[in-house]
């Protein structure tokens, strides 16, 4: 059944636990991470970015939501806009049946340039209206995502900022989040800590230095009840990279947010873990290595086959790790 992040977040934050939010491109993805969420008994958030809707079509993702929900009727899902840029893709989004939106206002509607504080919460207000009036939920992001090592706003293939930044702009700032939280009424809040888009997050394991736990820490203690969203959240491990590699990949060595400091978060109001790039990457390397152990194969099955399988191992092994499973 379809239900929205608000109630999702509430039952997660009542039983502690957090629910990992997966993009979704094609039904190969759909498929994977649902398989994963029913042999877990986990409830799910399914998130589409501008590019998927692109990339899909509104009708052909919509349509997928559908099947999965016809598919797997015991399973809650929640149907996601990530990085919404400005109130139509907003309302757009609500319009195909998605019953969480969030708007990034964090940036301009070009989803690059940084905004001002003000343009953040009166954008953000605008659509928590319009999105509760009929009862779709919404994420807001204060603070720049970036990298507390480099001081970029964006990491090589992420998305977001562009730019260098002071340590400040890079973490959000505990007052202002509960100032921003009620003015804009958002059902769930993204805050900066130092995590980025994308594969290249960190050049070394991260410490406290440059993952900012104690900034989920200051804003949970200020606002118990509010739900945090971690973004840029895969782990990318180093067995994962090490198995792209050894099919051909070229990935250089990176390191991603540790399993064992999203556990940490968890326990301090993160309620909504984004992953994106660590499904890209399982996915990937399953494609490479059924590529290269087969040379003469051309049914497409074949690659995405074991590609999707390795999603729902993944997935799976995130719905264990974050307390989701056994929650549907
Ligand atoms: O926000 C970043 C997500 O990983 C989505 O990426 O815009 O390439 O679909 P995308
Ligand atoms: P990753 O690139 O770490 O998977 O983050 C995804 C994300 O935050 C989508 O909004
Ligand atoms: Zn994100």
């Amino acid at each position: 059944a379809r239900i929205t992040l608000r109630q999702l977040l509430d039952h997660a934050a009542d039983h502690n636990y957090a629910v990992p939010a997966f993009n979704i491109n094609n039904m190969e993805q759909v498929i994977g991470i649902m398989s994963a969420a029913d042999a877990a008994d986990a409830p799910v958030i399914l998130q589409a970015s501008r590019g998927a809707r692109s990339y899909a079509g509104d009708l052909m993702l919509a349509g997928m939501i559908n099947a999965a929900e016809a598919a797997y009727p015991h399973i809650p899902i929640c149907l996601h806009q990530d990085h919404g840029n400005d109130e139509g893709t907003c309302l757009s989004a609500i319009q195909h049946g998605y019953t969480s939106v969030m708007m990034d206002g964090s940036l301009m509607a070009d989803a690059k340039t940084p905004a001002s504080y003000d343009y953040n919460i009166e954008i953000t207000r605008r659509v928590a209206n319009m999105a509760h009036k009929i009862g779709v939920s919404v994420e807001g992001e204060l603070g720049v995502l970036g990298s507390l090592e480099t001081g970029q706003g964006e990491a090589e293939d992420g998305h977001g900022a562009e730019g260098s930044f002071s340590r400040d702009q890079l973490l959000t700032d505990p007052d202002q989040a509960v100032e921003f939280v009620a003015a804009t009424g958002v059902d769930a809040l993204a805050i900066a800590m130092g995590t980025s888009h994308g594969a290249y997050k960190f050049s070394r394991k991260p410490d406290g230095d440059i993952l900012a736990l104690h900034v989920v820490k200051a804003i949970h203690a200020l606002m118990p009840d509010l739900h945090l969203v971690m973004h840029g959240s895969s782990s990318v491990p180093e067995a994962l990279q090490e198995e792209f590699n050894r099919w051909g990949g070229k990935m250089p060595k990176t390191w991603g947010v540790p399993v064992e400091e999203i556990q940490t978060g968890i326990k301090f109001g993160v309620r909504k873990v984004n992953i994106d790039t660590d499904c890209r990457l399982v996915m990937a390397a399953a494609m490479r290595r059924a590529a290269i152990e087969n040379k003469a194969e051309f049914d497409p099955r074949k690659f995405l086959a074991p590609a999707t399988k390795a999603l729902t191992q993944l997935c799976r092994e995130r719905f264990e790790a974050f307390g989701t499973a056994g929650k549907a």
